[in-house]
This record gives C-alpha cells, sequence and structure tokens, in this order.
C-alpha cells in the first residue's frame, strides 16, 4: 500500500471473495481514509454480505469503499489495479482473483488461499497411471489433498513469476489463529519470466495437472519433444513497480 500510495495518487485496491469485507475496512482505516485519494473495491459473490458492508461503509462515511456483488470471475473490473488482496477466497476463486490481477496490471498481489480439491482430484484420475515413485506422494486420500494443495500453491507462485512478479511465500499469522495461512506474495517488476514459464510448463507436464488458473490463462504442459530450459534474463518493463515509476 505504501509503494502504490507514494506512485498514484489514486490507488485502486481491490479485494475478491470479501465476505464481510473486514480486510478491506481495516485496509481504508489505515491506508486510503485520511489519504483523499484512490479506492477499493469488494467484490463477494453473496449479496447478503455485500449490502451489509455497504451498510457499514455508509455508517463509517468510507465514502470510496464500493461494493459489487458477482462471481470473481465476472466482475467488472477497472481497467487498472494497482492492489489485489484475496483472503480466503474458496477453493479455485483464487485462482480468478489471481487471473484478474495478472489481465489489469495489478503491481502487488497478496492472495492467502484457501481450501483447495481441484488439482486432488485431478491427481486421483492420475493415480490410474502412475509415473515412477512421484505418484508415492499422492496415493493416500490425506496426502492426496495435501500435495494437491501445497502443489496449487507452488502453480500459483510459478505463474505469478511467468508474468513478471517477483513471489514471496510465507505464512501470514500464527498457526493457532488459521491452518489456512499460506501468504502468496507478488511484486510485478517484469514483463514476463520465459524461465518462469518454462519451468511452469514443465511443472505440468511431469505431474499432469491443469489447474484453473493455467487453463484460463492458456498455459499448457511442456511438450515431450519440448526445448531444454533456456538461461533467459527476464525483461524490465517501464511501469513495474520499484521506486519512483511515472504515475499511470
Ligand atoms: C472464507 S470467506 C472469506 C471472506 C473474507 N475474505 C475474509 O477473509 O473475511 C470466502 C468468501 O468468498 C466468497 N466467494 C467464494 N467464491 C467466490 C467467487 N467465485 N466469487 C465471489 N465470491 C466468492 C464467499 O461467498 C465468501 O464470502
Amino acid at each position: 500500500m505504501e509503494d502504490v500510495q507514494q506512485r498514484h495518487a489514486n490507488p485502486v485496491v481491490v479485494d475478491a471473495g470479501s465476505g464481510n469485507a473486514y480486510l478491506g475496512f481495516v485496509v481504508y482505516e489505515l491506508f486510503l481514509k485520511d489519504s483523499g485519494g484512490g479506492e477499493l473495491l469488494s467484490i463477494e459473490g453473496r449479496p447478503d454480505l455485500t449490502e451489509r458492508a455497504k451498510g457499514r461503509a455508509e455508517r463509517l462515511h468510507f465514502d470510496r469503499m464500493r461494493f459489487q456483488t458477482a462471481h470473481i470471475d465476472a466482475a467488472e473490473y477497472p481497467e487498472r489495479i494497482h492492489v489485489l488482496m484475496a483472503l480466503h477466497a474458496c477453493d479455485t476463486a483464487t485462482d480468478d482473483a489471481l487471473v484478474a490481477a495478472i489481465k489489469h496490471g495489478a503491481d502487488h498481489v497478496a492472495v492467502v488461499p484457501c481450501c483447495q480439491a481441484e488439482v486432488a482430484a485431478q491427481l486421483k484420475e492420475k493415480k490410474a497411471k502412475p509415473a515412477g515413485s512421484m505418484s508415492l506422494l499422492f496415493q493416500h486420500p490425506w496426502h492426496r489433498r495435501e500435495f494437491g494443495s501445497h502443489l496449487t500453491n507452488v502453480i500459483r507462485a510459478l505463474t505469478l513469476e511467468s508474468f513478471g512478479y517477483q513471489v514471496t511465500v510465507t505464512e501470514l499469522t500464527g498457526w493457532e489463529h488459521s491452518l489456512k495461512n499460506e501468504l502468496i506474495l507478488g511484486r510485478r517488476v517484469h514483463r514476463d519470466n520465459r524461465r518462469a514459464r518454462l519451468q511452469l510448463q514443465a511443472l505440468l507436464a511431469e505431474t499432469g495437472v491443469q489447474p484453473r488458473l493455467t487453463r484460463l490463462l492458456g498455459i499448457t504442459p511442456a511438450g515431450a519433444g519440448s526445448e531444454p530450459m533456456p538461461d533467459v534474463e527476464p525483461e524490465p518493463v517501464q511501469d513495474a513497480v520499484p521506486e519512483s515509476a511515472p504515475e499511470s
């Protein structure tokens, strides 16, 4: 938030899968309320939650908080997003949030994924034809769920990298507060990153999974005869995050 507020007079912050918008209220209170500019858009699928949060924002005179009842993948976004956050957006809703961030050139992304079931189901199908000892990692349902969730988040991080984000994966808070505790932070510093893209495609090919995120972005697994991984430096972008980039 400090970074985008230094570089943009009216930063656009999106909270995807906002629920009661608690996170949005905190961010607005801390960063936007007294800054005189910028807006926070909460996107939530349940109209009752949107209405309740809207009423709370009106009572608090948080005039630059906006609310939209919509699915994350069908919402109307401002052309440019500066910060996108998604806290515990269920299952593949986190993927939809990441797609919105990538498509709208978000400078910063912060997601804490929720439970994940899609990739575990894909791994189960794959179990029928295991490739090497890799499949031992997910033979038991419990392992499949954990490994599926881990693999999903590795793919999410690598996808962000392939679109030019510098990624940090860390924990959100103490484990006593939440078991869904993996915080994936992305900061856009390059136009894209071919090396990360090739690593991602190789991972998709080796594991045989194709999560919603990579399907939506059209990222395909590496072909059987694909080239060896080249040592390619990512290309920087002009309006990338660091330091004193011009207002856009
Ligand atoms: C676990 S709650 C988290 C809410 C909030 N981010 C928080 O941490 O307090 C997940 C919320 O995401 C919403 N949600 C799930 N999938 C969604 C989608 N595809 N589009 C919009 N909202 C979605 C749910 O209705 C729910 O309110």
